[in-house]
């Protein structure tokens, strides 16, 4: 049962969430996260996975993937979808190991060609975004129509309803691209991109939420499109950048830890 400090920070949070639509956490791991979420009784309607590489922040792990199943584990009784980012070599291992209620839905590609990689070998130029859902998670595949499409889709008159590929072509943040939107983090992916999978799996006023938000971008475009968001990240530095871009503090440390004091 949770006491009434406990539900006093569900109480703030719910608050920030309405007042500025974007909540970050304090600097923490995202197991810890999720379970904090989860404990709090949030149930977001999408998240966001993009772990690190197996390097950099977050460190070399011989456990990598079974550490980052372990982390879904803390998440997957409370998302209806869940999207999981990698490189096409590390995605590949995860396509049939996430466990019920979520199961894979499909494999979404990111094909960019201005990858500045000067490695002798195979230029990189995709990133791989697995999609999994629960059995009863909606779709909406009616957020991408055209106004044509919208009436006839109202009208019942659509066989067949469009939705977005399953490949996203576009270029990285690097040099001049998408110069306004970096912001100094190392891997940090474009809004245009995190917008389709957003866009395909939730509906206004829906709590989307991403426990390694890095420099915030899932938080970028929940803004734009109306979405309320939690973020977190175990690096103090990125939640920095994060705070800048989205002109939100995140909520200070010594608060958290008062409110989940048992009383
Ligand atoms: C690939 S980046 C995410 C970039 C983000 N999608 C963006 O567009 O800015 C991975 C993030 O995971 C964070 N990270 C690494 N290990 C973590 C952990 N155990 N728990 C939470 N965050 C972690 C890193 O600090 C980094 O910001």
């Amino acid at each position: 049962m949770m006491t009434r400090d406990e539900i006093d920070i569900k109480q703030y949070i719910d608050e920030q969430l309405e007042k500025q639509g974007v909540v970050i956490l304090p600097e923490m791991e995202a197991k810890e996260s999720m379970q904090l979420i989860t404990y709090l009784g949030y149930k977001p309607a999408m998240t966001m996975l993009d772990p690190w590489y197996n390097r950099g922040v977050g460190g070399v792990r011989e456990d990598y993937v079974p550490y980052i199943l372990e982390i879904i584990d803390n998440i997957k009784d409370n998302t209806d979808h869940f999207f999981l980012w990698g490189f096409p070599e590390i995605a590949a291992k995860f396509v049939d190991r996430v466990n019920k209620p979520l199961a894979f839905v499909t494999w979404i590609t990111w094909f960019f060609k201005n990858c500045p990689s000067v490695v002798r070998g195979w230029r990189s130029s995709q990133q791989a975004c697995l999609h999994f859902a629960t059995a009863t998670a909606k779709m909406y595949p009616e957020n991408f129509f055209n106004a044509q499409q919208e009436i006839r889709f109202e009208n019942n008159n659509m066989r067949f309803v469009p939705g977005p590929n399953s490949v996203i072509e576009e270029p990285l943040l690097v040099g001049f691209c998408g110069k306004k939107e970096q912001t100094g983090h190392p891997s940090q992916k474009p809004e245009k991109v995190y917008e389709k999978l957003l866009l395909m799996s939730s509906k206004r006023g829906d709590l989307i939420y991403d426990p390694m938000a890095g420099s915030g971008t899932t938080g970028a475009v929940c803004k734009t499109h109306n979405r309320k968001c939690i973020l977190s990240d175990i690096s103090d530095e990125y939640l920095t950048l994060a705070e800048n871009r989205l002109g939100v503090k995140r909520i200070p440390v010594d608060i958290l830890e008062y409110f989940l004091v048992t009383v």
